[in-house]
């Protein structure tokens, strides 16, 4: 397990418990985080688990694909740096620790 911290929609925060090898998209979704719509189940494809990576854990999460790099020009919340979609990231010990703001994704 891999503890994510989790600032949702609405700002309350949260500390996830994550399992390995899960999508973050999953274990936000599980832990029932307010904002992660995950509409397409994870094909990359609604842009619905929008989510921004905070402090250093970009460098953690790895590169933004193809297809997620043009399905984020789509997502309903503003673009940045730091955004990425959720169902992407794959949960490690690597991630322990990260600081996730969930986008407003309705
Ligand atoms: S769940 Fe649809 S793009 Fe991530």
């Amino acid at each position: 397990m891999t503890k994510i911290h989790v600032t949702d929609a609405s700002g309350a925060k949260h500390i996830v418990e994550a399992p390995n090898g899960d999508s973050l998209m999953s274990a936000l979704l599980n832990a029932g985080i307010e904002g992660i719509l995950a509409d397409c189940g994870g094909g990359c494809a609604c842009a619905t688990c929008h989510c921004y990576i905070e402090g250093d854990g970009m460098d953690l999460v790895g590169e933004v694909n193809a297809i997620e790099n043009v399905m984020l020009d789509s997502a309903a919340t503003e673009r940045r740096d730091n955004s990425r979609l959720s169902c992407q990231i794959d949960v490690s010990d690597a991630l322990d620790g990260l600081q996730v703001t969930v986008a407003e994704n309705a």
